[in-house]
């Protein structure tokens, strides 16, 4: 199965008016469907990166065939940073945002107490056919969790 092609958005600060015209279409037809807060997530992404030798990490697919990955740094079982990265939509991108920052600052268990509908309810509108990107997210943190209880946690191999 191919891959889907890399999807390209028209130059918000483009000159011509044509491009402008289409940008502008695309972020009205954004308001309708989108909450403000996961317009503003995709538009001004801050979270976007990767963490160097993280405590925990994740890289998942979801159904659509995009991917996700979550670095976390723990300190005493809390997490004291959260990144993402991911080749999805605007919507991926706004769920990658508002998982890290739902995360940050979080014990293990508070986290791994993210659901897939907390996490909707944080980004407030979202259409059904974008629920998987929550389900995506959501997953990745509970994989990056749980890839550092493996490294990390009571029943970890002792290290040498
Ligand atoms: Fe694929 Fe959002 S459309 S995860």
């Amino acid at each position: 199965m191919s891959k889907p092609e890399k999807r390209t958005e028209p130059d918000p600060a483009s000159d011509d008016p044509v491009l402008r015209a289409i940008q502008e279409a695309l972020n009205e037809q954004a308001r309708k469907e989108f909450s403000p807060r996961v317009v503003e997530l995709w538009s001004h992404p801050r979270r976007r990166g990767t963490i160097d030798r993280p405590d925990g990490f994740a890289r998942n697919r979801g159904i659509c065939g995009d991917t996700m990955a979550v670095y976390l740094s723990l300190k005493n079982d809390r997490i004291v940073a959260a990144r993402y990265e991911t080749d999805g939509c605007g919507v991926t991108t706004a769920c990658g945002e508002a998982i890290t920052e739902l995360a940050e600052g979080k014990t293990l268990e508070e986290a791994f107490g993210i659901s897939p509908r907390a996490l909707l309810k944080d980004l407030g509108r979202l259409p059904r056919s974008h629920w998987h990107c929550c389900l995506l997210a959501t997953t990745t943190l509970h994989n990056a969790l749980a890839n550092y209880l493996a490294l990390h946690g009571d029943a970890a191999p002792e290290r040498p």
